[in-house]
């Protein structure tokens, strides 16, 4: 088979694109894929500086690289969870990336270690607490990378959500008809209130496929293996009973998850008092300041708790 745009030999496929491409060419095909996203979902310009979140898989390291390709003023941001080997690797290729690439660009890395700033490993903080690793590992990565984007003046902030995360999120909210999920779950989510950062997904128009097929490509090198914390086996089912359906009928993740966007779309034209109504339950969280909606934020009464249990 041939490459669609040079005509020379493919070397990768895009059934839902009926298309194939070349090296040079494929690469061109996912930096269009991010402009365009990027474009159509307004989500930052030229002169704006962005946190990108890096964990050393390659979805996050893929995006930093495609963003600095594109011209864009990108930072990573890593999260340091004190999981044995496991940290260790990811630490070590979200490192060389920002060596060999990052800062030869211009870029920064900034690391957050769980160990030194929460005071234990994330294993041993959701012991304390009493809560699953992940929902932890959530609760204090969300509001390191908010509070880090925020601090630092940040306009906005980048996560490597691709298609089928989005896709498989998309199915879990609509099974369990988890409506205010549902409202929320976009590629771009405005700064709501001073306090909250901006955060957009630039990936959610490239498949997983095609993400580990660019770092292949374009020698990114990044930790295969998951957390071995991950609980995901809910979403890991949805991605395989879509990845069936996408196998008999290509095109089909896209369909669902851009139809629903294009919905989104219209239904927030014809609702712009909402987002008012969501913002005026914020309020500064009692300890921190970060906004919450209730009287002290998730991060700060995890802390708490922590605290109390190492005290009592
Ligand atoms: Fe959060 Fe593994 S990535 S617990
Ligand atoms: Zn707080």
């Amino acid at each position: 088979m041939n490459c669609t745009k040079c005509k020379t030999k493919a070397a990768i496929k895009i059934p839902r694109h009926h298309a194939a491409f070349c090296r040079g060419c494929f690469t061109n095909f996912v930096h269009d894929q991010v402009a365009r996203a990027i474009k159509s979902e307004t989500m930052f310009g030229k002169d704006d500086r962005i946190l990108v979140a890096v964990s050393g898989g390659k979805d996050s390291l893929a995006l930093w690289n495609i963003l600095l390709k594109l011209g864009y003023k990108a930072d990573g941001f890593y999260v340091d969870l004190g999981i044995g080997g496991y940290s260790e690797r990811s630490h070590t290729m979200v490192r060389q990336f920002a060596d060999t690439i990052g800062v030869p660009s211009g870029a920064v890395l900034h690391t957050h270690t769980v160990e030194r700033e929460e005071g234990a490993g994330i294993k041993e903080l959701a012991q304390l607490v009493h809560r699953p690793t992940c929902s932890t590992c959530g609760t204090i990565k969300r509001y390191q990378f908010n509070r880090a984007a925020v601090v630092q003046e940040y306009d906005v902030m980048a996560t490597g959500h691709n298609l089928d995360d989005e896709a498989a999120r998309l199915l879990g909210n609509v099974l369990h008809w988890q409506e205010d999920y549902l409202d929320k779950q976009g590629p771009t989510l405005p700064a709501s209130v001073d306090g909250f950062a901006k955060k957009v997904k630039p990936l959610y128009r490239l498949s997983e496929r095609e993400l580990a097929a660019y770092c292949v490509v374009n020698n990114i090198q990044y930790i295969v293996d998951e957390c071995p914390m991950a609980q995901g086996a809910r979403t890991l089912l949805y991605k395989e009973v879509l990845n069936r359906l996408e196998t008999e009928s290509p095109g089909t993740k896209q369909y669902f998850y851009w139809g629903f966007l294009e919905k989104q779309r219209k239904k927030r034209a014809s609702s712009e008092g909402m987002l008012e109504r969501d913002q005026a339950l914020l309020h500064p969280c009692s300890a921190c300041g970060q906004p919450t909606t209730a009287e002290m934020c998730s991060y700060c009464k995890l802390m708490a708790r922590a605290k109390r249990e190492v005290s009592g």
